[in-house]
């Protein structure tokens, strides 16, 4: 296949599928839990013989108050201790069958996500933290995270955090204007929730602070998300992220027809460039992959390793994503499956994933890494081979069609939006991959 005939073929599969990650996970497929624990007994062995990794350990509470109704997750609404009671208990149930097998693993995060963690009452916080602590070695991790929303933490749950030895936690904000936060359905949060809420982190010694905000709800003017950045930034977080409204299968504005219109597109970009200014006028900048950050220890450092230096990932919890570097990708089960099983102390039989060799774990790296630019010389330290000589093909034929940036320490695929990144991008993806990705998509197109 020459150049042309390639980037038509690339372009189309991305017309056809808009999704970043890699291996593709429309084509993954149900693998059985003693392969994945194959995996992870030849990872374990890996990492001992020396391969360098960082691992980390990602636990997923799938619960929140209420269905924020702009939130693209697959999270529940559910308030009820009994049920949170029912989801530890499976939780724990599949700590004590993994764990055995990574003891040896030397975690470098431990991270609490959802969903919101902080729904969980002290005493059920406290149980998973203790045996979290318990079973895996946790003693050199440099980060330990937790995502949560202002309506459901406390001075007590800090304290537990801290106990813990969590140094960075996102509160999740949003929006402040309290008609908004009707509309969203997330009602239970006021402004004075929100500095209360900060002011209890920086007290129980919280070292990194991050606030998550939206832009371009339906119904968010300009004027009142700048009030809001303004507010966030009078606390001065460490860290800020300025999510753009995305319209997505799960979020419940989209299904009730609250669709985006061009000019709700382009308002929503204008008012994030509008707060970008504002913001880098007071000193944030960014590092890695995030835009604010005060210093590069603001940074989420799971995420660092995970994409930057291609690290181990143990998910544990309902959909939660695990990543074995040379031998698979694989989602957990779903939470009625996840909950049916564990809360009787039985495993799953399967879950969903993919297997990835040595090239295939390569290239995972690179589709990570590309758009922002990919260091040649961490390339050459975790794989031992020179990026050109090694994808020699591709590069040349990127840079003919001026899509590289080159210099002496990065390589950059160069794509003006998403499309234009997975149609360029795919230069590569494995011949293997491609021809799969393919048949898929020409298969799901006739049903169509
Ligand atoms: C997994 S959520 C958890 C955060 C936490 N429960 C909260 O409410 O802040 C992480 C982030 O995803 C962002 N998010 C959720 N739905 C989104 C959407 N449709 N478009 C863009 N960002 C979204 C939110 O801004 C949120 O802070
Ligand atoms: S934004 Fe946060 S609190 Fe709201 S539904 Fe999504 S995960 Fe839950």
């Amino acid at each position: 296949m020459n150049i042309q005939e390639k980037i038509k073929l690339f372009k189309y599969l991305a017309k056809h599928y808009d999704s970043m990650d890699y291996p593709p996970i429309i084509l993954w497929r149900s693998l059985g839990r003693e392969r994945i624990k194959e995996g992870w007994e030849k990872r374990v062995k890996e990492i001992l013989k020396g391969e360098i990794d960082c691992p980390g350990l990602y636990v997923h509470i799938p619960y929140c108050q209420t269905k924020c109704f702009f939130c693209k997750f697959r999270v529940r609404a559910g308030n009820s201790s009994q049920l949170h009671s029912r989801y530890l208990r499976s939780l724990k149930a599949e700590i004590h069958d993994i764990s055995p097998l990574v003891k040896k693993l030397s975690f470098r995060t431990l991270y609490l996500g959802g969903g919101t963690p902080t729904i969980f009452s002290d005493e059920q916080l406290e149980d998973l933290l203790s045996t979290l602590e318990k079973r895996f070695n946790l003693k050199e991790t440099t980060q330990r995270l937790i995502e949560s929303t202002p309506a459901t933490l406390s001075m007590k749950k800090f304290r537990i955090l801290k106990k813990y030895g969590f140094n960075r936690i996102t509160i999740g904000v949003q929006v402040t204007d309290k008609k908004i936060l009707t509309a969203i359905n997330r009602r239970n949060q006021t402004r004075d929730m929100v500095k209360e809420c900060f002011g209890q982190a920086r007290k129980a010694g919280i070292e990194i602070i991050n606030i998550d905000l939206v832009a371009g709800l339906p119904g968010q003017s300009t004027e009142s998300f700048l009030h809001d950045v303004r507010f966030i930034l009078k606390m001065r977080p460490d860290a800020l992220h300025l999510f753009p409204y995305e319209e997505e299968e799960l979020v419940i504005f989209y299904r009730i027809g609250k669709k985006l219109t061009d000019q709700d597109r382009a308002r929503r970009d204008k008012m994030l460039e509008q707060a970008d200014h504002e913001i880098l006028k007071r000193g944030y900048r960014s590092y890695t992959n995030e835009p604010y950050l005060l210093s590069p220890q603001a940074a989420n450092f799971q995420f660092q390793y995970r994409y930057c230096y291609n690290g181990s990932l143990l998910g544990l919890g309902a959909e939660a994503l695990s990543y074995i570097p040379n031998h698979y990708v694989y989602e957990n089960a779903k939470l009625e499956e996840y909950l049916a099983c564990w809360s009787r102390g039985k495993s799953p039989r399967h879950c969903n994933g993919y297997p990835i060799n040595r090239d295939e774990t390569r290239l995972n790296y690179i589709l990570n890494n590309i758009r922002h630019g990919l260091n040649k010389n961490i390339f050459f330290r975790l794989y031992g081979l020179d990026f050109h000589k090694t994808y020699r093909e591709e590069t040349e034929a990127l840079k003919k069609l001026n899509r590289l940036e080159d210099d002496a320490e990065k390589i950059k695929l160069i794509a003006g939006d998403d499309a234009e990144f997975r149609a360029y991008s795919k230069f590569f993806f494995s011949p293997g991959i491609i021809k799969e990705l393919n048949g898929k998509i020409k298969k799901t197109c006739r049903r169509r």
